[in-house]
């Protein structure tokens, strides 16, 4: 109000000044001297005037460029006091409005880093991020113990931090491709070698790209010593459990030969020996699943005809097919060649097929097939049997489960069979799944990559 009034002030004693100076042409000598000390006093005014309002302004913008200086330093603490209500009052306040605004978006990103680094700092697993040139940017302190990393660590790259070629071209690989990556490494911790699983994902910016990894490493070196006693646990008892009865299944054997009169005892006989059969079955799986998953399976892939080598276990079978009523279809290519191990395809197709056939009632089908793709061939091995409950899907690759224990019984089985798949699986480089619907079936597919 006052700024204004200022101005207008300015204006009246300037036109004054300037008036003065136009009436000079018209005015006769005793006018030009009165107009003369009008027009100047009127000057002095009008400057002094202008000279107040230039300085008042002045020192405002000055208090407004200080606040906004330290504003954008990170202090908020300032504020602007407009003097006067003009328009330099009104951008005070905009910017007072500004810095508090600001003020809480910084307490607000404040909070969440100091709750993000509490969660890092907690974490029992170790979590390492990197730029999009595998610089480490930000860790916690359980990677900097597993790893032996420091704060001198950081902006520096991983190999030239650990020295660990896997686990940088584990991170390169997924920055380059954007997906994420599961690797298990082998670590050196003063004399120790530590077992570590890491997960490494690729961090994501809006209008960039990937702009960087996040890893987390977990340290499973107390659980795979455990699970090496408990694998050579299994395998000893096993191998100790092998020979009485093997002893036990020949006596019984040559017993039940001789054709006992005795009809209790060729009962007997016959238990012993079914049972000893069942036991031996058991034993040999538990060993066959500890040596494969011990690694000291040796694996000689050879090109096979699958058309023929699936007719050959179809041969096997004829028998109990025909007895049960159930159909075999071999839908496989006579020219598909497959890159496996001749006897681990064997088991793996045998569990499969003794599954199909223990699962399918009679004037059921039972049919085999396999696609050749670019990187990897798929066999398929389907039956129109009882099929398996979404809820038991995802456990049956587990040891020993089976779906339905009593039935199970029944026709025998002790559910290592899947396992055993499984495992083979895994050492062809390959994987196994299962589709199935209750009541109508189930499809077992066999991914074998091509090498
Ligand atoms: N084709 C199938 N149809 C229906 N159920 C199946 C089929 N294949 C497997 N299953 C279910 O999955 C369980 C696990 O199978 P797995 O082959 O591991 O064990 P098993 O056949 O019971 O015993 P083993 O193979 O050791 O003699 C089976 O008990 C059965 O319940
Ligand atoms: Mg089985």
């Amino acid at each position: 109000m006052k700024s204004t009034f200022l101005w207008k002030l300015f204006a009246v004693f300037a036109l004054i000044a300037a008036m003065g100076l136009l009436a000079l042409r018209f005015a006769d000598e005793r006018m030009t001297h009165l107009i003369i000390l009008v027009a100047a006093f009127a000057l002095l005014i009008a400057s002094s005037i202008g000279f107040f309002i230039s300085r008042s302004f002045s020192r405002s913008l000055h208090d407004i460029i200080d606040v906004a200086d330290r504003i954008a330093d990170g202090d908020f603490s300032r504020k602007i006091l407009p003097k006067r209500r003009n328009e330099l009052a009104t951008l005070a306040l905009t910017i007072n409005d500004m810095g508090e605004k600001l003020q809480e978006h910084f307490d607000e990103l404040r909070r969440q880093k100091e709750r993000l680094q509490t969660i890092l700092d907690g974490m029992v697993e170790g979590v390492l991020v990197t730029n999009d040139e595998a610089r480490i940017e930000l860790m916690n302190p359980a990677v900097c113990t597993m790893l032996g990393l420091d704060v001198t660590s950081l902006r520096k790259n991983v190999l030239e931090c650990l020295r660990h070629r896997d686990l940088h071209d584990s991170i390169v690989r997924v920055l380059h491709e954007a997906r994420s990556e599961e690797k298990e490494i082998e670590l050196l911790r003063g004399n120790e070698k530590r077992t570590i699983i890491i997960q490494t994902a690729p961090l994501f910016e809006k209008n960039y790209g990937v702009s960087g990894a996040v890893s987390v490493f977990e340290d499973v070196t107390s659980f795979r010593r455990l699970e090496n006693i408990r694998r050579e646990f299994v395998a000893n008892v096993s191998h100790e459990l092998k020979t009485p009865l093997t002893s036990i299944c020949g006596y019984a054997e040559t017993l039940l030969s001789d054709q006992p009169s005795d009809v209790s005892s060729t009962r007997f006989l016959q238990k012993i020996y079914h049972n000893g059969l069942a036991l031996q079955k058991l034993i040999d799986d538990l060993l066959n699943l500890a040596r494969i998953e011990s690694g000291r399976q040796p694996l000689l892939k050879e090109p096979i005809k699958l058309y023929e080598f699936c007719e050959e276990l179809h041969e096997l079978y004829v028998d109990t097919l025909r007895a049960q009523m159930i159909t075999f279809e071999n839908k496989i290519s006579s020219s598909l060649i497959l890159s496996a191990d001749r006897a681990a395809l064997r088991r793996i197709l045998n569990n499969l097929f003794e599954n199909a056939l223990k699962h399918t009632p009679a004037e059921g089908r039972i049919m085999v097939s396999a696609f050749q793709h670019p990187k990897n061939c798929i066999v398929m091995i389907e039956d129109t049997g009882s099929g398996i409950a979404s809820e038991s899907l995802p456990h049956i690759f587990e040891r020993f489960y089976r779906v339905d224990k009593g039935r199970s019984r029944d026709v025998g089985g002790t559910g290592l069979g899947l396992a055993i798949v499984k495992h083979l699986m895994h050492i062809h480089g390959g994987e196994v799944a299962v589709e199935s619907e209750l009541g109508k079936g189930t499809r077992f597919s066999l991914t074998f990559p091509l090498s």
